[in-house]
């Protein structure tokens, strides 16, 4: 096999992600060059950080790299890709794409509802319904665990989390997928539009009856009823939906499925999990850290400023790629093994770093560390039965299926 030059190395091309071959190309990065640009390609020119210490970097500064949605937003799957006038029916005010000060008021809304005596109060129920799930599973039968335990896990979670009807809660996940999906965005374009639309009706419908009723704990009418936010436009709220709803259903949903991916391939470390359950918090960072759900983030530079040697230039769109600064050897040794009791496992940088820090961190690692207690109680073995399914996409890492049995360990 010839090696790719690096001059031409375009590391998010999409296939790369649906093959796994993603982590040689980082790795070459990492060594050969950490800061590096891709002069053209589908998301046009772009640099590429692959090393921890440079991302931690890039974000501790977000005036001098901006998230803003007018200067490009927060993926390197933007406009120039989907087009200008599908940018602009698709656009979406939403608080991981501004810069301080707006972004700080902002954030400083939803974050009541991830306190750790928020995460107390949700823990009970998150714990019954993730027992439910694994009961009903069924017994030596081939099934997905992708449709039947990550997604169904998560969309009950952001249904609670938004007091969101319940019979309706099945649409949450098809919305999110239409948000992020490279396919819709390049290929479906009015089914997606369609889509959006039902999804900003239904938001709008909920925000009025929310605006009408009293203050209520769920995040919809925390945010209605809060003062930065409840002058806030209807394209801004429905952003502000959209945000939550992929931020919180693709990001645990992946990690609940990269763990059986995981397992899979270390089995060994699940045996290490069933030995010692009180392992379950830390193995559920390690999978977090070791899939790294979001494979990237963008930054926009906003000044022209040598950047390690390097000259980058207002306008310049910069990928920090957490999946590769997740896996650096100068942090993480072995950083492509999962290790169910690795010292550092919680410093991954897949909740991101600084300002834009996940604000729904916490509810993520309840989520997951819950799941993996319960797997524990019930002693299970999550067999693979069949080839990982991943999606073409290099900003979520998003697995599509993967064939299970579920047997009893020992
Ligand atoms: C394993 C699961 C998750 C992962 C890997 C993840 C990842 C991320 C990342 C990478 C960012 C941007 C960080 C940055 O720019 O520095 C982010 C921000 C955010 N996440 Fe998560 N997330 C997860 C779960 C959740 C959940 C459960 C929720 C809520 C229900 C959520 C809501 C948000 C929100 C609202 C932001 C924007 C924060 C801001 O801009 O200040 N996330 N997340």
């Amino acid at each position: 096999m010839t090696l790719e030059s690096l001059a031409t190395i375009h590391p998010a091309r999409p296939d790369r992600f649906a093959d796994g071959s993603v982590h040689e190309v980082m790795r070459r990065l990492r060594n050969e060059a950490p800061i590096h640009q891709t002069k053209d390609s589908e998301f046009g020119s772009y640099w590429s950080l692959t090393k921890y210490k440079d991302i931690v970097e890039v974000e501790a500064l977000p005036l001098l790299y901006s998230s803003e949605m007018e200067r490009g937003g927060i993926s390197l799957i933007d406009s120039e890709f989907a087009g200008a006038e599908q940018a602009e029916q698709n656009r979406m005010e939403m608080f991981i794409a501004m810069d301080p000060p707006r972004h700080t008021e902002k954030r400083r809304v939803v974050a009541p509802a991830f306190t750790p005596s928020e995460m107390t109060r949700l823990a009970g129920s998150i714990r019954e319904r993730t027992a439910a799930r694994l009961d009903s599973l069924p017994k030596g039968e081939v099934f997905d665990w992708v449709s039947m335990v990550s997604v169904d896990l998560t969309t009950d979670m952001l249904a609670i989390l938004f007091d969101f009807p319940w019979d309706e809660r099945h649409k949450l996940p098809i919305w999110s997928d239409a948000i992020t999906s490279l396919d819709m965005i390049k290929n479906r374009q009015q089914e997606r539009q369609v889509m959006m639309f039902e999804m900003a009706m239904k938001f709008f419908a909920l925000w009025q009856e929310r605006t009408a009723a009293e203050p209520a704990p769920d995040l919809l009418s925390m945010m209605i009823h809060s003062n930065a936010m409840s002058k806030m436009d209807q394209v801004e709220f429905i952003g502000n939906m959209a945000l939550l709803i992929v931020g919180g259903n693709d990001t645990t949903r992946n990690s609940m499925s990269g763990l059986v991916d995981a397992i899979n391939r270390w089995p060994e470390e699940w045996d290490k999990v069933l030995a010692n359950p009180g392992l379950a918090g830390n193995a559920g960072s390690e999978v977090i850290r070791w899939h790294s759900p979001v494979a990237h983030m963008r930054r926009t530079v906003t000044e022209d400023h040598d950047f390690r040697g390097h000259a980058f230039k207002e306008g310049d769109k910069v990928g920090l790629w957490y999946i590769s600064g997740n896996q650096d050897e100068d942090y993480f040794e072995a950083g492509d093994r999962f290790i169910a009791d690795r010292d550092n496992a919680r410093r991954h940088l897949s909740f991101g770093y600084g300002v834009h820090r996940c604000v729904g961190a916490r509810l993520a690692e309840l989520q997951i560390a819950t799941l993996i207690e319960e797997m524990v109680a019930r002693n299970m073995r999550v067999e693979q039965a069949g080839d990982v399914v991943r999606e073409h996409n290099p900003f979520v890492n998003q697995i599509l299926q993967i064939p299970v049995r579920v047997t009893k360990a020992g």
